[in-house]
């Protein structure tokens, strides 16, 4: 009659299952490194100027409009004096508006991989409702 002595030791598995954990959680933390942290509701980078950003750039339109937007800090100082100027923009004091654009050319700067950027309103021609507005055609006064 023989004995039974063959049996492994219970431990290899559950270590083998611990080392597999110990690894997908190591390569969890390293994908989060990698990707900014961003704000759920609005998709800010979550990082310093952040809650001023969302604070003053929402209030009219999405703030999609403001992160699939990219450019240098002064491409962002001359949209925000055209939202000024024309759209009702509230004006800055010099501490808050440098956060801003130190916000938005850090973690929205200049893209590389991207197409040109496209030409501030202000550069682009008449729309053809706005030239309708400076007199119908001239068939129309006969
Ligand atoms: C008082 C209202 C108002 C506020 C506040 C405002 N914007 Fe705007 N913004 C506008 C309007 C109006 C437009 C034009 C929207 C359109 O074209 O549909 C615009 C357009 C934009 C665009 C797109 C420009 C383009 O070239 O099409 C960006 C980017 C932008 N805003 C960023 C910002 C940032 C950054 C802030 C905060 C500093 C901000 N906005 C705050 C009114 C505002």
């Amino acid at each position: 009659m023989r004995l039974s002595c063959q049996r492994r030791p219970p431990r290899a598995h559950s270590l083998a299952a611990a080392l597999a954990a110990a690894l997908i959680v190591a390569s969890a933390s390293a994908a989060a490194e990698t990707d900014p942290e961003t704000d759920p509701e609005s998709g800010f980078v979550i990082a310093e100027g952040w809650e001023t950003v969302k604070g003053n750039c929402t209030v009219c339109h999405s703030a999609k409009l403001v992160t699939q937007n990219s450019g240098s800090r002064a491409h962002w100082a001359d949209l925000i004096v055209w939202m000024q100027e024309t759209q009702g923009l509230w004006q800055f004091n010099p501490e808050m508006e440098a956060t801003i654009l130190d916000y938005l050319a850090t973690h929205y700067g200049p893209r590389t991989d991207a197409r040109r950027q496209n030409l501030p309103k202000r550069l682009m021609p008449p729309t053809p409702n706005s030239a309708d507005e400076q007199g119908g055609t001239a068939s129309d006064s006969t």
